[in-house]
C-alpha cells in the first residue's frame, strides 16, 4: 500500500428505522454475539487500516446509538443526527459541513451490514486508488436481485444505478446490484448532495444517484465486484438477525478448524469471532463462547460450557459440562470440571475446581462485582461457595459444602461444615 495516501473517512448510515425488526430497540444496536451491528461496521473501517475516523448518522434511538457509539468508540467516531430522514443521500448532507476542508477519500458504508470484513474494505479503498476513480461503488451478482439497486451500464462503463422501485422490466433482470458501499474522492463527489432530486418512486433523496451526477460532470466512476456475496448481508428482521449470525459463526468455526482446533459438532458449536483458540483444544457439542477470549492449546471445553466473554484460559485447561465462565483468567492444567460458575476470578494452575463450585462475585444489594483469587494447585470440594473478594492460598482447599468468607493462607483447609451426626437405626425405628 502506498504510504504516501492520507487515511479515508467514512460514513455510516444508521439513521433509519428498521420497522422489520418489531423493536423498541434501534436495528443497528440489535446484537450479535454481545456486539452491536453497528460495532461491527465500524470495526470493519476502523481495522482496515484505510480508514482513521467514522461519522455515524443518526436518526431513529439516536440517543441510544450516540450513547453506544461515545462509550465505545469515543476517540474514533462522531455521532451526526439527521431528522427527518428523506434518503441515503439526504443522510450523507449532514457530514458535508464536518468534512469541507477534507481532501480525501470518503467511504460510505451502512450499519445494518454487520459481515462487511476490514481486508474487503481495504482492498475496496486500494482499488479506488489504483483505478484513479472519484468514484467506486462496490457491487455484487445475485441469482436473486430483487429489492436491490441495479448497477446499469452501457459501452463506456457504469452509468447509473436504478432502484428496483424505478426500475424497468429490462433493468430489473439486471443481477449485477448496488452493495451500499461507496468510495468517493471527497472534493469531486462533495457536491453532488447539494445537487439531487427526489423525484422518484419513493419520494426520496438517493445517494445512488451521485453515480450518474458523476458520470454527467465526465468524472471516472468505477465498480468494485464483490467475491463472497455474504459480506453485505444486510439485517432487516430477526430472521435476517439468526441468519447473520449463523454465516459468521460458521467462518469463525471453519476457521478455528483449519488452525488445528477440533470441533465435534460445528453446528452446535457457537464461538464468537473475537475469540482465539490453541491447536489441539477439543471443543465439545453445546459449547456456546461469547465476546472476546482466548483459550490455549490441548485444553478441553465442553461439552454444555458457556463463555461470556473476557476469559482468557492457558494450556491444558478443562472445562466441563455446564461450567459458566465470565471475565475470568485460569492458569495451565487447572480443572473446572462441571456445573461451576466462575466470574471475576483468577485460578491458578494445577487447581481443581470442584462440581458446583460457585464463586459468588456480586452483591445485589451495593450492585458491586468483587474478585476471587485462588493461587497454584488450591482446590475446590463439591458444592463449595466463594463468597468475593477473596483469596484462597496456594495449595490450600476449600472443603465440600463450604462457604468461604475470608482469605485462605497457603496450605490451609477451609471447612464450615457442622459435624455430621449419624443416627443408627433411624428408618426400623420409624
Ligand atoms: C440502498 C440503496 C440500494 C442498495 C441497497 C444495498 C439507495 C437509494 N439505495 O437501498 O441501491 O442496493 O441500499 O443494501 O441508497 N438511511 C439513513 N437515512 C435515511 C435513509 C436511510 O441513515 O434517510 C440508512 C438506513 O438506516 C440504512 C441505509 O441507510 O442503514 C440504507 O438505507 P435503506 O433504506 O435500507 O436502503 P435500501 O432501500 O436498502
Ligand atoms: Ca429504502
Amino acid at each position: 500500500m502506498d504510504t504516501n495516501f492520507k487515511k479515508a473517512k467514512a460514513v455510516i448510515l444508521a439513521a433509519g428505522k428498521g420497522t422489520r425488526m418489531k423493536s423498541d430497540k434501534s436495528k443497528v444496536l440489535h446484537e450479535i454475539f454481545n456486539k452491536p451491528l453497528l460495532g461491527y461496521v465500524i470495526d470493519a473501517a476502523q481495522n482496515s487500516g484505510v480508514i482513521d475516523f467514522s461519522y455515524i448518522i443518526v436518526g431513529h434511538q439516536a440517543e441510544a446509538v450516540s450513547e453506544f457509539c461515545k462509550t465505545v468508540y469515543p476517540q474514533t467516531t462522531a455521532t451526526r443526527l439527521q431528522m427527518p430522514q428523506l434518503g441515503t443521500g439526504h443522510a450523507i448532507s449532514f457530514v458535508v459541513d464536518d468534512l469541507k476542508d477534507f481532501d480525501g477519500e470518503v467511504v460510505i458504508l451502512c450499519g445494518d451490514t454487520p459481515l462487511i470484513k476490514s481486508d474487503t474494505l481495504q482492498k475496496f479503498v486500494n482499488a479506488h486508488r489504483e483505478s484513479k476513480s472519484a468514484l467506486t461503488v462496490m457491487s455484487a451478482i445475485f441469482e436473486n436481485p430483487a429489492n436491490y439497486g441495479r448497477i446499469i451500464r452501457d459501452e463506456n462503463g457504469l452509468k447509473a444505478i436504478v432502484e428496483e422501485k424505478d426500475a424497468t422490466p429490462e433493468q430489473k433482470a439486471v443481477k449485477e446490484i448496488n452493495a451500499g458501499i461507496y468510495c468517493v474522492n471527497w472534493k469531486e463527489i462533495a457536491p453532488a448532495f447539494s445537487e439531487l432530486t427526489n423525484n422518484n418512486a419513493q419520494g426520496e433523496y438517493y445517494i445512488t444517484d451521485m453515480v450518474k451526477w458523476a458520470v454527467n460532470k465526465g468524472l471516472k466512476v468505477e465498480s468494485f465486484v464483490l467475491e463472497n456475496n455474504n459480506e453485505i448481508f444486510g439485517i432487516n428482521s430477526k430472521l435476517h438477525l439468526a441468519e447473520a449470525t449463523k454465516i459468521l459463526n460458521n467462518e469463525v468455526v471453519r476457521k478455528h478448524l483449519e488452525n488445528g482446533v477440533q470441533i465435534v459438532d460445528p453446528q452446535s458449536t457457537w464461538i464468537s469471532p473475537e475469540t482465539q483458540i490453541g491447536a489441539d483444544t477439543l471443543i465439545l457439542p453445546n459449547v456456546y463462547i461469547t465476546g472476546k477470549n482466548k483459550i490455549g492449546k490441548n485444553c478441553k471445553i465442553g461439552p454444555f460450557a458457556h463463555l461470556r466473554g473476557d476469559v482468557e484460559v492457558e494450556d491444558f485447561v478443562k472445562i466441563g459440562n455446564f461450567v459458566e465462565l465470565k471475565k475470568s483468567k485460569i492458569k495451565s492444567h487447572t480443572n473446572v470440571c462441571h456445573l461451576s460458575y466462575v466470574g471475576d476470578s483468577e485460578i491458578g494452575s494445577g487447581c481443581n475446581i470442584g462440581a458446583g463450585t460457585i464463586t459468588a462475585n456480586y452483591n445485589p444489594i451495593t450492585k458491586v462485582k468483587s474478585k476471587t483469587i485462588i493461587k497454584d494447585g488450591a482446590n475446590t470440594g463439591s458444592n463449595s461457595v466463594i463468597v468475593a473478594p477473596v483469596t484462597m492460598g496456594e495449595n490450600s482447599n476449600l472443603a465440600a459444602g463450604s462457604i468461604l468468607t475470608k482469605n485462605l493462607d497457603k496450605n490451609a483447609l477451609g471447612i464450615t461444615r457442622t459435624a455430621l451426626r449419624v443416627i443408627q437405626n433411624w428408618v426400623k425405628n420409624k
